[in-house]
C-alpha cells in the first residue's frame, strides 16, 4: 500500500486522525533530515492529535538533497512512517502527519524566503547540522571566509547560507509588518540560540544594518537541547516497513524510544501568534529559564561519549554502534573512565541524577534495534570535537582533574583521520570542513602540538598544553604500536591505579 493521504484509512498502523487540510503552517522548519522527523515533528504530531495545536510544519532544505526528497514528499503528501524502538520492547510504529509541505531552496529560493517572511509563521526551527552555521569555533565567530558566507555578504539578495536566507526573509517580514517571530536552533552546539542570534546580527550589520534593531525588538532566539538518537534512514528500514506493516514508504525513519527537548522559555510572541510554543509542554517538552546545564550534560556525556566510541571502535573493526557499545572493554572505557573524567566539567542539572544518566547512556548506545552506524557518529568530527570533547578537556585541565581517557579518545580521532584502518584499508572520511586537521593528523606522531592546535585545543596554559601533548602522543604511539584494542585494554587495566 503506497503511503499517501488517500490510502491512510487502509493502513494498519496508527495514522493521523486529524484533518490535515484544516491546519495552518505557523511553524517553518529548516533542515528536513532524519532527526527533525523523529523529534520535533513527532512532538507536533502528538499535540495536533490531542487537539492542542492547529498548526503543522512547513519544511525547507537550503542545500541540494542527496535523493529526490521533493518528489517523494509530494507523492506521499509529506507523510512518513516513524518506527520507535527500545532495547527489548516491541517497536512503536505510526504515520506522522504534522509536516504539511516542503520546498528545497536550491530549486525555489523565493518560496523559501516568502515562507519565513509570511506573517502566518510564528516559529522557525533549525536542524541544519553544526557545519550549517559556518562557525570558526576557535575564533568564536562566523567563518567570514567560507565561500557560502562570502557569497551572501556580496549578494544578500541571492542567499546560499542560513544567515543570507534568514536576513532576506526578516528584511521582507519587517517591511511587510509580519510581526514577531521565534527562531529556535535545535543543533548540537552550546548556547545555540545565543550564537545564532549573534551570528545573524553580525551578518546583518554588514549587509542590512537598518534591520538589526528590528531583529532585536521582534525576534527571539531561545536556546534548546534536543535528544533522540536517530540513525540515518536506509534501505533496511524501507524494507522493514514494507514487509512487516505492508506500507510502501520511500521515506521512513527509525529512532530510539528516549526523547527529550529542553527549550528556553523566551518566545515573546503576541497572543494572536499562529502557534504558541508553550503548548509544547503538553507534549512533554521542558520549558526552562536556563538550558545551558542540560546542553553541557548532553553534549559532553552523550555526544562526547558517542565521538569517543566512534573513532576507537571503528579502528577496532566495528561498524555498528550497538556492537561497539556492547563490547565490555569499550563499555568500561566509556562509563568508568571517559564519562567520569568529563563529569566534573558538567554543572548540576535540575532534576537529573548524573550517575543514572550515564548508566542510561551506555544502555542507549547499546540499543541494537535501531541499527546506528559508527560512521554516522564519526562524520564531521572537525565540527563536533571542539564542543563535544575539547571544551570538557580544557575544563578538566583547568580544574586540575584527570584527562587521560579524553586524551586517548582524541588520539583515536587523530589515528582515524590518518585515513587508513589497522588492516591498511582506506577509511571513508566524511568531514568536508576538516581538511586542515586531517593534514595535521598525518604528522601528529611527530608534531602532537600542531595536531592539538589544528583540532582547536585552546584556553589552557603553556605548561599544561605541553603535558597534554605528551599524554596524547603516548596514546597515539600505543595505538600505532599495539593496535587500538590492546592500547585500550592496557589503559583500562592500568587506570585501575590512580591516573594523573
Ligand atoms: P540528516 O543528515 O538526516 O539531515 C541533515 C540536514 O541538515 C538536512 O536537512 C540538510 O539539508 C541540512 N544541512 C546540512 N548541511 C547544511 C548546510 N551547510 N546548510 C544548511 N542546511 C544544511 O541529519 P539529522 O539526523 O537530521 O541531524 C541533523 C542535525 O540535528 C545534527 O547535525 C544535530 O545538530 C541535530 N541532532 C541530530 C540527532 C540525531 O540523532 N540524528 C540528535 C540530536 C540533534
Amino acid at each position: 500500500m503506497n503511503l499517501n493521504q488517500k490510502n491512510l484509512p487502509t493502513i494498519k498502523v496508527a495514522t493521523p486522525r486529524y484533518n490535515r487540510n484544516g491546519l495552518k503552517n505557523a511553524i517553518v522548519h529548516i533542515g528536513l533530515g532524519n532527526f527533525h522527523r523523529a523529534h520535533q515533528a513527532f512532538f507536533l504530531d502528538t499535540l495536533i492529535s490531542k487537539g492542542l495545536s492547529s498548526s503543522g510544519i512547513f519544511a525547507i532544505n537550503l542545500i541540494a538533497d542527496p535523493f529526490p526528497l521533493a518528489k517523494i514528499a509530494a507523492e506521499q503528501d509529506c507523510l512518513y512512517t516513524l518506527i520507535t524502538k527500545g532495547g527489548q520492547d516491541e517497536a512503536d510504529v505510526r504515520v506522522i502527519g504534522s509536516i504539511l509541505g516542503y520546498v528545497n531552496a536550491t530549486a525555489d529560493k523565493e518560496a523559501a524566503i516568502a515562507r519565513i517572511a509570511k506573517g502566518e509563521t510564528s516559529m522557525v526551527s533549525l536542524t541544519i547540522t553544526e557545519k550549517g552555521y559556518f562557525r570558526d569555533t576557535a575564533a568564536g565567530d562566523v567563518d567570514w571566509n567560507h565561500p557560502a558566507v562570502k557569497h551572501d555578504l556580496q549578494h544578500p539578495e541571492d542567499p546560499q547560507s542560513i544567515y543570507g536566507f534568514l536576513a532576506a526573509a526578516l528584511l521582507r517580514r519587517s517591511a511587510n509588518g509580519g510581526g514577531r517571530l521565534s527562531i529556535v536552533s535545535c543543533d548540537n552546539f552550546p548556547s545555540n540560540g545565543k550564537v545564532l542570534k549573534e551570528s545573524l546580527l553580525s551578518f546583518c550589520a554588514q549587509v542590512y544594518p537598518a534591520l538589526s534593531p528590528w531583529i532585536e525588538d521582534n525576534v527571539s532566539f531561545p536556546s534548546s537541547m534536543v535528544d533522540r538518537i536517530t540513525p540515518n534512514a536506509n534501505a533496511a528500514v524501507i524494507a522493514e516497513v514494507e514487509q512487516n506493516y505492508g506500507i510502501a514508504d520511500k521515506w521512513p525513519v527509525c529512532c530510539e524510544d528516549f526523547i527529550q527537548w529542553v527549550l528556553e522559555d523566551d518566545f515573546r510572541l503576541p497572543a494572536a501568534a499562529g502557534f504558541d510554543p508553550k503548548l509544547l509542554a503538553a507534549a512533554g517538552v521542558q520549558l526552562v529559564r536556563d538550558v545551558e546545564p542540560y546542553e553541557l550534560m548532553k553534549m559532553r556525556l552523550l555526544n562526547g561519549g558517542h565521538s569517543a566510541l566512534a573513532y576507537l571502535s571503528y579502528l577496532m573493526g566495528y561498524t555498528d554502534v550497538a556492537d561497539a557499545a556492547s563490547d565490555t572493554l569499550m563499555g568500561q572505557f566509556l562509563r568508568r573512565h571517559y564519562m567520569e573524567e568529563v563529569t566534573p566539567t558538567v554543572p548540576p542539572v535540575p532534576g537529573i541524577d548524573l550517575a543514572e544518566y550515564k548508566d542510561t547512556l551506555i544502555k542507549r548506545f547499546a540499543n541494537r534495534a535501531i541499527g546506528d552506524a559508527v560512521l554516522r557518529l564519526a562524520e564531521d568530527g572537525s565540527q563536533k570535537i571542539p564542543n563535544f570533547m575539547l571544551k570538557p578537556l580544557a575544563a578538566a585541565i583547568q580544574g586540575g582533574g584527570a584527562y587521560k581517557a579524553i586524551a586517548l579518545a582524541l588520539a583515536g580521532w587523530a589515528r582515524f583521520l590518518e585515513g587508513t584502518d589497522e588492516a591498511g584499508k582506506p577509511i571513508p572520511l566524511k568531514d568536508p570542513e576538516g581538511q586542515a586537521v586531517a593534514r595535521a593528523a598525518k604528522i601528529a606522531r611527530e608534531e602532537p602540538e600542531a595536531f592539538l592546535k589544528a583540532a582547536g585545543v585552546h584556553g589552557i596554559g603553556e605548561g599544561e598544553f605541553g603535558k597534554l601533548a605528551g599524554v596524547f602522543k603516548q596514546h597515539l604511539e600505543n595505538i600505532h604500536r599495539q593496535g587500538t584494542r590492546k592500547a585500550l585494554e592496557e589503559f583500562v587495566c592500568q587506570a585501575a591505579s590512580p591516573l594523573i
